[in-house]
């Protein structure tokens, strides 16, 4: 029997990881997004949005997760309409993957109430047209990671192919979100169109290599690796302090740091939680001094799960 009514949660995401722009993602275990859906009579999508965050669109026709469940919805035409609440508790333009959380938590949230679901990475394509509302490119380096969990390489996207690669369970994320906003859709309009052949070169390495090291919890690898020729360059001027804050972490110990997705977060990695803590407090610290802005850190193992189902009642 089918649940009528559903509440699911998203995880947030660190893409990039430093060289792998577009192709390396990890989700993590909180922030993440909430909907709450339920069949109606009525066909089509009832759509809110509960949030204290600023810039969440309210319109259905703008905001990623109604987006989202109404592509699934036109898809499947169920007899039954659905309606739904996205408990928007990430912030917009965090680099935390915020967008590919709402589409995956709304995602999830539909095809638990249909007859025939699809399987998770089915609902793949539907969640990226969100990507492509939100930030005009269907990447899915957040949306694969907090769909799927774990680690996910994205080794093509045409045709679309996900390979899940291992993280080291010593391992341990660090991210740190200022207080400011960096628009996807604009950090993705300062970089350029072709690289030479020579950062090409460095960047293949350096994405190879730290997927080794991520697998095998090899530190001195991972500290090599999380290295980026390409993006990190160019969007360093959006974040306020950003190399002051890397030293920081670096200089607490930690074994790679680079901007979390297109930023405004940067992430961090540590070698156990004790010296996560040390190194988010160092940082957000440093965002204070030198840039004299407040940040939330998470920390993080992570998030072999992704998206999940908190509850499910009714039949
Ligand atoms: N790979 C994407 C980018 C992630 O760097 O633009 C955006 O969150």
């Amino acid at each position: 029997m089918k649940p009528r009514s559903v509440k699911t949660y998203a995880p947030a995401t660190i893409s990039n990881l430093g060289p792998g722009f577009d192709t390396l993602g990890v989700a993590i275990n909180s922030p993440g997004d909430t909907v709450v859906a339920r069949r109606r009579s009525e066909p089509g999508l009832g759509f809110s949005v509960a949030t204290k965050n600023a810039g969440v669109p309210l319109d259905a026709k703008k905001n990623v997760a109604s987006f989202v469940a109404s592509l699934l919805l036109n898809e499947k035409h169920p007899s039954f309409g659905i309606e739904m609440i996205l408990h928007k508790s990430m912030p917009v333009g965090s680099g935390l993957g915020s967008s590919a959380a709402s589409s995956v938590a709304a995602a999830v949230a539909v095809n638990a109430l249909l007859v025939k679901p699809l399987s998770k990475a089915d609902l793949l394509p539907f969640i990226l047209e969100g990507e492509r509302l939100a930030c005009g490119s269907a990447h899915a380096d957040n949306a694969a990671p907090s769909l799927l969990g774990g680690g996910c390489l994205i080794r093509s996207y045409d045709p679309l192919d996900v390979v899940p690669f291992p993280v080291n369970p010593s391992l341990v994320w660090i991210v740190v979100h200022p207080n400011t906003e960096v628009l996807t859709k604009k950090a993705r309009t300062i970089l350029p169109d072709q690289i030479p052949l020579r950062s090409a070169i460095r960047q293949w390495g350096n994405v190879a290599g730290l997927i080794m090291g991520l697998g095998a919890g090899d530190r001195d690898l991972i500290k090599r690796c999380v290295e980026d020729v390409v993006a990190e360059p160019l969007r360093a001027q959006l974040i306020p302090g950003f190399y002051d804050v890397k030293k920081a972490a670096l200089a607490a110990g930690a074994l790679g740091c680079s901007i979390s997705g297109s930023g405004p977060s940067i992430f961090a990695i540590a070698s156990s939680m004790q010296k996560a803590r040390i190194i988010g407090t160092q940082m957000a610290k440093t965002f204070r001094l030198v840039a004299n802005i407040e940040s939330n850190v998470y920390i993080s193992r992570t998030n072999g799960i992704g998206a999940r189902i908190a509850w499910r009642k009714g039949a």
